[in-house]
């Protein structure tokens, strides 16, 4: 009995020694793509969704503190404007070069088959505070405050029943928006493209 639960063992130690090794080679030898250009390896996507699955499993009853109304969506799209756009898109826009480069692709959050209007907005708020790590979509906890990053939780979630007035928010020109000329965008998008209002006036459609 001994020596059977003795070879019981060992075998799983084998095993063990082997999954790890497997996975060392596996990776050693170049199975894991690092070009975003690459198509997801097995599985990926289904391990990823997962764990943000598990991630943000706490922040789904969180609700939103602020009022459902105009105010907060229009302070929303302008932060979307200058935070957001340039991998999410805008109502009627054009996948921008970014979003296209991207992987995973970042969700055009205004194309109604990718549209985050059934996620609550204790998750979005989630996403946008903390980031999705092994994505592009950063954490932006240390850069808005909490009441701007639920302004852009309520604005993703309500992304269907945009008012005109929310709209015409997305419709005039980027570069004359006196909120982005402080944004941290301009100066950040500024240092990755030379020309910041290149990639603006790309952005609005002009
Ligand atoms: C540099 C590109 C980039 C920027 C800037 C960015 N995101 Fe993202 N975002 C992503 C990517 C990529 C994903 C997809 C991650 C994934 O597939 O798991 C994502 C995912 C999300 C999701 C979850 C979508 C879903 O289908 O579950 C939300 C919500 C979101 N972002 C909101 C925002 C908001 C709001 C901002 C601005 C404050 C923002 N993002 C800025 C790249 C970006």
């Amino acid at each position: 009995m001994a020596s059977r639960l003795g070879w019981f063992v060992l075998g799983g130690f084998a095993a063990a020694a082997a999954i790890v090794v497997g996975a060392y080679l596996f990776v050693a030898l170049g199975g894991v793509p690092m070009e975003t250009t690459a198509p997801p390896l097995p599985f990926e996507k289904t391990l990823a969704k997962m764990a943000i699955h598990v991630a943000v499993a706490d922040s789904r009853g969180l609700p939103d503190p602020l009022p459902y109304n105009e105010q907060n969506m229009i302070a929303g799209a302008h932060l979307y404007k200058d935070h957001c756009a340039f991998c999410h898109g805008i109502p009627g826009g054009q996948r921008s070069p970014v979003a296209k480069g991207e992987f995973p692709p970042p969700p055009q959050l205004f194309e109604p088959d990718e549209m985050v209007t059934d996620d609550p907005e204790g998750v979005s708020f989630w996403k946008v505070t903390h980031g999705i790590r092994l994505s592009g979509m950063p954490g932006f906890g240390d850069v808005l405050t909490d009441e701007q990053r639920w302004q852009l939780a309520m604005l993703v979630a309500h992304a269907d029943k945009l008012t005109p007035a929310v709209r015409a928010v997305f419709a005039a020109a980027t570069s004359n928006n006196p909120s982005a000329k402080n944004s941290s965008t301009c100066s950040c998008m500024g240092s990755m493209m030379s020309n910041c209002s290149g990639m603006k006036s790309m952005m609005s459609g002009h």
